[in-house]
């Protein structure tokens, strides 16, 4: 599975730098559609693992931190900035969640973001 994200996100990447090099930069900037593909990618790869494919905590997540809300939450995510879920992304949560400041950009924590919010439904006014 983990192979396959790679390779995945090997593609979008050789994708993206082609369209760069090709001199079409204006076609290798991203639609909000594809940066949130862009953002499943990065997010099954680096969040997945604990808070779920879909954004349903695993079990064996849960079984650690039952405090673990489900991103399909009404109001959870919905209700934050792009913003704030890519801060939680860069400096992570105490010792349980690991900071990716170090690993990501923060176009890709914000594309993560994007993802995160789509799991949910519409903020309810
Ligand atoms: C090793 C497991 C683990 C991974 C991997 C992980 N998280 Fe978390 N995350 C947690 C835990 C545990 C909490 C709950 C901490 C708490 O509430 O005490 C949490 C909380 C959160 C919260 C809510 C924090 C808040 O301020 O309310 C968000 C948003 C979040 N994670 C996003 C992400 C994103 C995005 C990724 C991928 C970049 C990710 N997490 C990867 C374990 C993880």
């Amino acid at each position: 599975m983990m192979q396959v994200v790679a390779v995945a996100e090997a593609t979008l990447k050789r994708w993206f730098v082609g369209l760069a090099a090709a001199g079409m930069p204006f076609l290798a900037a991203l639609t909000p559609a594809q940066q949130a593909s862009e953002g499943q990618v990065l997010y099954v790869k680096y969040c997945a693992a604990c808070h779920g494919q879909k954004g349903t905590p695993t079990r064996s997540a849960l079984a650690q931190w039952p405090q673990l809300r489900p991103f399909s939450e009404p109001g959870f995510v919905q209700a934050r900035s792009d913003d704030s879920i890519a801060a939680v992304t860069h400096s992570g949560v105490g010792k349980d969640m690991p900071a990716r400041k170090d690993t990501l950009t923060r176009e890709q924590m914000l594309a993560i973001a994007r993802y995160v919010r789509s799991l949910g439904p519409p903020a309810v006014p």
